[in-house]
C-alpha cells in the first residue's frame, strides 16, 4: 500500500513552485482532439489524472508526445467514439470527451458516471445543453449515446453553474452553425483557460470568466501551442501549509487574482499575506483566529479548498463554522481528523470546529483527493509522527508533493 509517513511539529521554510492545473489541464486534453493538427500543452503537470486522460486520448486513436512538461496531441486521425466503463471509473472527467467527440465525429459513447465519494455528480445540465444543440441522447445499458447529423446553435440556461457542463458545452458548441449562448454558466479560471486554447485554435468565444458565454461555431479549427496555468488549489494548500506549520512560505507561479477568496481567509484567520507578481509569501503570525467559511462557485470560496481549510480551522483559538454547499457527501475527513484530535460536529452541510490546541499524530486514510491534502496538513502540523494511507488519491492532484514539502523542511517519506 502507497502511504507517508509523516513526522510532524516541523516549521515551514522556503520556496514552493506550483505546478500546471489539473482542472484545466483535462478540458485543455479533450480540446485536443477539436484541431486536426497537433496541438502542444506547455505546463502540463505529471498527474495520475493527467495520465488517464492521455490513455483515454490515445485509445481514440490520437497519438501523444511528452517531453518535460509539455505534451504533444497529434489528432489528425480519430478512430474511436467511445470510452471505457474502467476509463469513467478512474476518472469522472473523462466525461469531458462528450463534447469533443461529437463536434469532431458527430457522436460518443460514454459511461454514465454514477456516484462518487463526494456526491451523486449528475450530468443533466450536459445532456440537456447538448440536446438543445440538436443532438439525439439515449441512456441505455449504463451508457450516453449521443449522436447529431449537424448541431445547430442555441441559448441554453444552466440550472446550477456546472464546471463540466460548461466546458462539454463551449467545446460542442465550436462545431454547431451558428451562435450558442450559454447563460448561468460557470466563471472558474479554468473556464477561461479554456476559452483561450479554444481561440487560439481557430474558435470564436467570448464572455469565458462571466457567467455569460457565446460561441460563434463552425469555424475550422487548428493545432496550436498552449500553456496551462497555474493550480489554484495547489498553490492554496501550500499557503495554509505555512500557517499550520507556523512556517513562512513564498509560493511562486501564482496567479493571485485566483486566489482571492482563499487569500482574503487566510488573512482573517490572523496570517501575514504579501503579493508580489506572480508570487505570494504567506507567514504565520500569532495564533489562528476562527471564522466562517461557505463554498460557492467562483469566484465564491472554492469547495476543493474546504477539506484543507477544515484541517487549518482545528487548530483555530475557538469555534469555526465550515458549511459545504456544492458536494452532498464532502465531509469525510472530519472522522480522520478526528483520530488526530480534532473536535469537530456535523450537522447537515455544516461543519462545527472546536480549535484544539494541537493535533495528534496517528494513523489516518485519504478518502478522496482534497480530504488526503487535508490530513496531509494536519500530519504535518500534529507534534508526533503520522502514517498516512490511500495517498494515490493525492497524486490524481500534487505532482512531486515529497520533494516539494522536503525541499522546505518537512519530514516526510513515502512508503510502499
Ligand atoms: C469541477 C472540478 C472539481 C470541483 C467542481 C466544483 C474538474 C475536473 N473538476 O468538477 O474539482 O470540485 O468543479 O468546483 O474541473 N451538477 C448538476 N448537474 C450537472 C452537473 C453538475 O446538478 O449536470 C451539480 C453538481 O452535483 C455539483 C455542482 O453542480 O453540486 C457543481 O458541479 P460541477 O461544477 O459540474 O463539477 P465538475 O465539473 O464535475
Amino acid at each position: 500500500m502507497n502511504q507517508y509517513l509523516i513526522n510532524g511539529g516541523q516549521r515551514l521554510e522556503g520556496c514552493i513552485t506550483v505546478g500546471g492545473s489539473k482542472n484545466a489541464s483535462l478540458p485543455l486534453l479533450a480540446a485536443s482532439l477539436l484541431g486536426e493538427g497537433e496541438s502542444t500543452l506547455h505546463n502540463i503537470p505529471q498527474l495520475s489524472d493527467v495520465q488517464h486522460m492521455v490513455e483515454v486520448l490515445e485509445s481514440l486513436g490520437a497519438k501523444t508526445y511528452s517531453d518535460g512538461d509539455a505534451l504533444t496531441i497529434e489528432a489528425q486521425t480519430i478512430t474511436g467514439v467511445s470510452i471505457s466503463e474502467n476509463s469513467m471509473r478512474q476518472m469522472r472527467a473523462s466525461n469531458l470527451f462528450l463534447g469533443p467527440l461529437l463536434a469532431r465525429l458527430g457522436m460518443a459513447r460514454i459511461p454514465l458516471p454514477g456516484g462518487c465519494r463526494i456526491g451523486s455528480r449528475p450530468m443533466d445540465q450536459h445532456l440537456k445543453g447538448l440536446a438543445a444543440l440538436g443532438v439525439d441522447i439515449i441512456e441505455r445499458h449504463g451508457y450516453i449515446e449521443a449522436k447529431s447529423a449537424g448541431m445547430r446553435g442555441a441559448d441554453i440556461y444552466f440550472d446550477v453553474p456546472s464546471v463540466g457542463a460548461t466546458e462539454n458545452l463551449m467545446m460542442a458548441a465550436v462545431a454547431a452553425e451558428g451562435t450558442t449562448v450559454l447563460r448561468n454558466a460557470a466563471r472558474e479560471p479554468e473556464i477561461v483557460d479554456l476559452q483561450n486554447m479554444l481561440n487560439a485554435m481557430g474558435a470564436q468565444i467570448a464572455g469565458a470568466g462571466t457567467s455569460m458565454i457565446r460561441v460563434n461555431g463552425r469555424r475550422p479549427l487548428h493545432g496550436t501551442t498552449y500553456t496551462v496555468v497555474p493550480d489554484r488549489i495547489e498553490a492554496g494548500t501550500h499557503m495554509l501549509a505555512a500557517v499550520m506549520t507556523q512556517g513562512d512560505l513564498e509560493i511562486n507561479d501564482v496567479v493571485p487574482e485566483h486566489m482571492s477568496p482563499v487569500i482574503a481567509k487566510i488573512k482573517q484567520c490572523g496570517a501575514e499575506v504579501s503579493v508580489k507578481g506572480n508570487s505570494v509569501r504567506v507567514r504565520h503570525v500569532g495564533g489562528i483566529k476562527p471564522m466562517e467559511i461557505k463554498t460557492m462557485s467562483y469566484p465564491g470560496f472554492p469547495t476543493d479548498m474546504q477539506p484543507q481549510f477544515l484541517a487549518l480551522m482545528t487548530l483555530a483559538d475557538g469555534t469555526s463554522v465550515m458549511t459545504e454547499t456544492i458536494f452532498e457527501n464532502r465531509f469525510q475527513h472530519v472522522d480522520e481528523l478526528r483520530r488526530m484530535g480534532a473536535k469537530i460536529i456535523v450537522e447537515g452541510r455544516s461543519a462545527i470546529i472546536h480549535g484544539v490546541k494541537k493535533l495528534e499524530g496517528a494513523f489516518v486514510e485519504a478518502s478522496d483527493l482534497r480530504a488526503g491534502a487535508a490530513l496531509f496538513l494536519a500530519a504535518l502540523a500534529a507534534e508526533e509522527a503520522s502514517v498516512l494511507r490511500n495517498i494515490d488519491y493525492i497524486f490524481r492532484g500534487y505532482e512531486r508533493l515529497e520533494e516539494k514539502y522536503q525541499a522546505v523542511g518537512a519530514k516526510v517519506q513515502r512508503m510502499i
